[in-house]
């Protein structure tokens, strides 16, 4: 910023001077244009009959490149990571991203510049944070069911790990003993979540070593002096109830306070967004608040400081993204009015996999009458990702936007049908930058070994 106001060092001459006050203009107000995008932008927008994200228009971003299209509001991230910062009081939350919500390099640089480390469940999201310029002490991997050398890979590049095994725990003891520390993720036998497919912390789900068998994971900790540093439940996404994070807490302080080893206790991630016009959300100013007492007091009472650890991944992008399609077709049929899209299931895979629901906005005909579709994809399969949705008249070439298309949008992508995954695009400071190539068949190809 100091650039653009320094003077120059040589006395300029009348026309150097005007040239150089007018790009002093312009860049100033680049400048503030960039800071009015950042702070004031509130997603998408219709302005003057076009709808805009930082002031770009959809059309215009088809245009340049093409669709389907995933775009990423850089705005809407930060804001979401100020306010989960801000919902915190006395203490200092350690915000890992749950970088499976969406692993580009982009947004995962973005979110070290603002302070958030990241959680990671394989060795190959690892390298990638790596990439991303994450250090290892920023990374938290907790991976599930994965063979033994992998961890071993985590260990030798000084990761924080979770292990959520009892024989792994026992492999862990026996190799590392207390020359490298561990935490446990525990599964507390409760059932919070969305949906079944998205809870993770009930009985009969296959994550963390089940809260009964404390006294196993107790006995090889002590076997194998094992420096056990941390506690980590994740029961879920799209949890709505703050008890459940506070029920979580009391499991979680009750072992920290007879266990001195233990540094942090992490909560996982979880935190419900708005799929909907106004849909409930995990209460997060009031969840901070509560947590951060909880925290407070048991410094108090136990006289040692746990950190509060939180692997976010929905809560951090998904409202922060949009997935562009364009409609190929408009079928009517004696009973329903389908609009095919150039995208599917392939792209998108929530709506059919967990019955998710993303809103669906008619971009190019914002004033055109409302009628009912059943919004489909081009996929040899049925693949709804929006069934009896009110949209302003869509016609053949019209674009359409899928909200919420920021979390496991991209990540849980594929070639199926053989068809190229989209391209993304982050919108930041006003300015729309590629930050994904669409494929290419050559890619669709690559590693395919022709025999004949
Ligand atoms: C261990 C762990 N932490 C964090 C998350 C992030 O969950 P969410 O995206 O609902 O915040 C997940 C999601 O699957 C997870 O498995």
């Amino acid at each position: 910023m100091a650039i653009f106001f320094q003077f120059p060092a040589t006395l300029p001459t009348v026309p150097c001077l005007l040239l150089f006050y007018s790009k002093l203009i312009i860049l100033t107000e680049r400048f503030s244009l960039r800071i009015f995008a950042t702070l004031f932008s509130h997603g998408m927008e219709l302005n003057n009959g076009t709808y805009q994200l930082q002031g770009i228009s959809f059309d215009l971003l088809a245009k340049e490149l093409g669709t389907p299209l995933y775009i990423y509001d850089a705005a809407k991230i930060v804001r979401q990571i100020q306010t989960l910062k801000g919902a915190f009081s006395g203490i200092e939350p350690k915000i890992k991203f749950a970088a499976k919500a969406l692993t580009n390099v982009s947004i995962l640089k973005l979110m070290r510049k603002n302070g958030i480390g990241v959680d990671v469940v394989s060795i190959q999201e690892v390298q990638i944070a790596m990439k991303a310029g994450f250090q290892p002490n920023e990374i938290m991997f907790t991976p599930n069911c994965v063979d033994f050398e992998e961890i071993v890979q985590g260990v030798s590049l000084g990761l924080n790990i979770n292990l959520d095994n009892l024989s792994v725990l026992e492999k862990f003891g026996k190799k590392y003993g207390s020359s490298y520390p561990c935490g446990v993720r525990l599964n507390p036998h409760i059932m919070a979540g969305g949906n079944l497919k998205i809870s993770t912390g009930h009985s009969n789900s296959k994550f963390g070593i089940s809260i009964q068998q404390l006294p196993e994971i107790l006995q090889l900790v002590e076997k194998y002096k094992i420096a056990l540093n941390g506690l980590h439940i994740h029961t879920g996404s799209e949890i709505l109830e703050i008890d459940v994070f506070l029920k979580m807490a009391e499991i979680l302080f009750n072992i920290a306070k007879d266990v001195p080893s233990i540094k942090s206790l992490d909560f996982g991630g979880g935190f419900k967004v708005a799929y909907k016009k106004d849909d409930k959300t995990t209460d997060v100013p009031e969840l901070g608040k509560r947590l951060s007492q909880l925290f407070v007091d048991f410094e108090k009472n136990n006289g040692r400081k746990l950190e509060l650890w939180l692997e976010p991944g929905k809560y951090l992008v998904s409202e922060s993204g949009y997935l562009l399609v364009k409609t190929n077709v408009v079928k009517q049929t004696p009973s329903i009015t389908f609009v095919g899209v150039n995208s599917g299931l392939n792209h998108l895979i929530r709506p059919m996999m967990y019955n998710a629901y993303h809103e669906i906005v008619n971009v190019s005909n914002p004033k055109g009458e409302l009628k009912t579709y059943n919004v489909v994809g081009n996929i040899c399969e049925t693949d709804t990702l929006g069934a009896d949705r009110n949209l302003n008249e869509v016609r053949e070439g019209d674009l359409l936007v899928l909200e919420n298309a920021g979390a496991y949008g991209y990540m849980m992508a594929s070639n199926y049908n053989s068809r190229p995954r989209p391209a993304e695009v982050l919108i930041i400071d006003g300015e729309a930058k590629l930050i994904r190539q669409r494929d290419t068949l050559e890619q669709i190809l690559q590693g395919q070994v022709d025999i004949f």
